[in-house]
């Protein structure tokens, strides 16, 4: 199976890099049968935004479970990642399982990008996943991350996998609205 993580940042890897990097391993260590496939942006368009190809679109659309990491910026996600999200087909996260992983200077913004992408997931009927992971950014200053926090990645991790190899591709209803009221426009 094939899990597509999705490096949501327009800045070179940095501290999300290393827990996007701690969850890769993850799942390819503890979980056999599962592939592992970053998706990254192509090139910088500015120092908050960069560009995404069709590859990146396809890899997504092609995956069993996707793990969207953001930092947070400006109380959102960033908008690089919303450019890959708005290209994305309707029905590439429809019944996916999705886990999110965001990380942020201050410990109060720990909902702050979160809550608005699982308002977006919910438009595309994904299958958000119930705990997502969030960070201070301090926490991957360097490569020795403590203990709690790999034990927190590696829970998050068998989470997204679970769901995925448990409900095995089943689709779920009602249709998200988008689908609804396409349908109901074309007739
Ligand atoms: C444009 C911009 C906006 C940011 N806005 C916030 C914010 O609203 N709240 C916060 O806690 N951190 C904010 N940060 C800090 C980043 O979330 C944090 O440094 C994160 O670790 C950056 O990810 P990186 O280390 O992988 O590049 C912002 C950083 C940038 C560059």
């Amino acid at each position: 199976m094939r899990l597509a993580t999705v490096y949501g940042s327009p800045t070179p890897p940095g501290k999300m890099a290393r827990a996007l990097g701690l969850i890769e391993r993850e799942a390819r260590e503890r979980h056999p049968g599962w592939s592992v496939e970053r998706v990254a942006p192509r090139d910088s368009a500015g120092p908050v935004v960069a560009t995404w190809d069709d590859e990146a679109v396809r890899r997504i659309g092609e995956a069993d479970a996707v793990v969207l990491a953001s930092p947070v910026y400006r109380g959102s996600l960033t908008g690089t990642l919303k450019l890959l999200i708005d290209m994305l087909p309707n029905e590439a996260l429809r019944s996916k399982p999705v886990g999110i992983l965001t990380v942020a200077a201050a410990p109060h913004h720990f909902l702050s990008a979160e809550r608005h992408l699982r308002d977006i997931l919910g438009w595309f009927g994904a299958l958000t996943a119930p705990n997502s992971a969030f960070f201070v950014d301090t926490e991957f200053r360097t490569d020795d991350v403590t203990d709690d926090v790999r034990a927190a990645l590696g829970e998050f991790t068998a989470q997204v996998v679970t769901l995925a190899e448990r409900l095995d591709g089943r689709e779920f209803g009602p249709d998200p609205l988008t689908v609804r009221y396409a349908k109901k426009t074309a007739g």
